[in-house]
């Protein structure tokens, strides 16, 4: 694992914008494995600089997103297919119909979960994947558990997430209790990853992930495993390091 000690947020997302940037340079036809949450926002913001700016070509990228709540369809605002719309794909020049989230309201979540995986093989796995890593060590919704799950599944979001996450809505009664979440097998799909962490919040997540055990009580520890990881981490996230 490489990782990138960076400032702070600013800085973080400009490193990360500029490595996504590249990608998309050097394969304008690249799928990039995309996150929600407010971690990978500032490198999306970069992203539309770069597009508006510098020209930056979105016309024949594809991207793959980790997860969705159970029970929010799109048009929900705080579903994540609405994040991506927003904080991303609605100011670049992507083509809607090749951006994939998993889906919340499918009446086979089984059925939706084979799909989506069948979506990623056909991709041939993505060229990168970017991650945030929740404060329990969770990577996409893959929550600490007993084993590590291969495939897209749906889970049931631990406390901890919720508590997190109640921030977006107007009260945690609200928070879904369950998502759909891309499994190991896809992350590990990816070329490269693009892990990304900032704030003390992270500190004792990003210490596990990157010297303890591999266990899937900390699911990110299994990157340790990946041929080509990038972390990029701020002072806070990096200081029990
Ligand atoms: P955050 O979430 O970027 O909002 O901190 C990351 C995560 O929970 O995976």
């Amino acid at each position: 694992m490489q990782i990138i000690r960076v400032k702070n947020y600013e800085e973080l997302s400009k490193k990360a914008a500029k490595i996504l940037a590249s990608i998309i340079t050097l394969n304008p036809e690249a799928v990039l494995g995309l996150a929600t949450g407010s971690t990978p926002v500032g490198a999306y913001q970069e992203l539309i600089r770069l597009h508006r700016e510098e020209g930056l070509d979105f016309s024949s990228i594809s991207t793959v997103n980790l997860d969705e709540y159970l029970g929010l369809d799109g048009s929900h605002d705080q579903s994540y297919r609405y994040f991506m719309n927003q904080q991303l794909f609605d100011h670049v020049n992507i083509h809607i119909e090749q951006t994939f989230v998993p889906s919340g309201v499918s009446s086979d979540s089984q059925a939706a979960c084979t799909e989506y995986d069948a979506r990623i093989e056909d991709f041939c796995g993505t060229d990168v994947q970017v991650l945030g890593i929740g404060g329990n060590g969770h990577i996409g919704f893959n929550e600490p558990a007993d084993h590590f799950i291969r495939e897209t599944h749906i889970v049931d979001l631990a406390e901890d997430t919720r508590e997190a996450n109640a921030r977006f809505f107007s009260s945690i009664e609200e928070v879904p209790t369950q998502a759909i979440t891309m499994g190991m097998g896809g992350i590990f799909s990816s070329q490269k990853i693009l892990l990304l962490a900032s704030g003390k919040g992270k500190a004792q997540a990003i210490k596990d992930t990157v010297l303890g055990p591999i266990t899937p009580q900390v699911p990110a520890s299994l990157l340790q495993l990946h041929p080509d990881v990038i972390l990029i981490a701020d002072e806070d996230a990096l200081s029990l390091l």
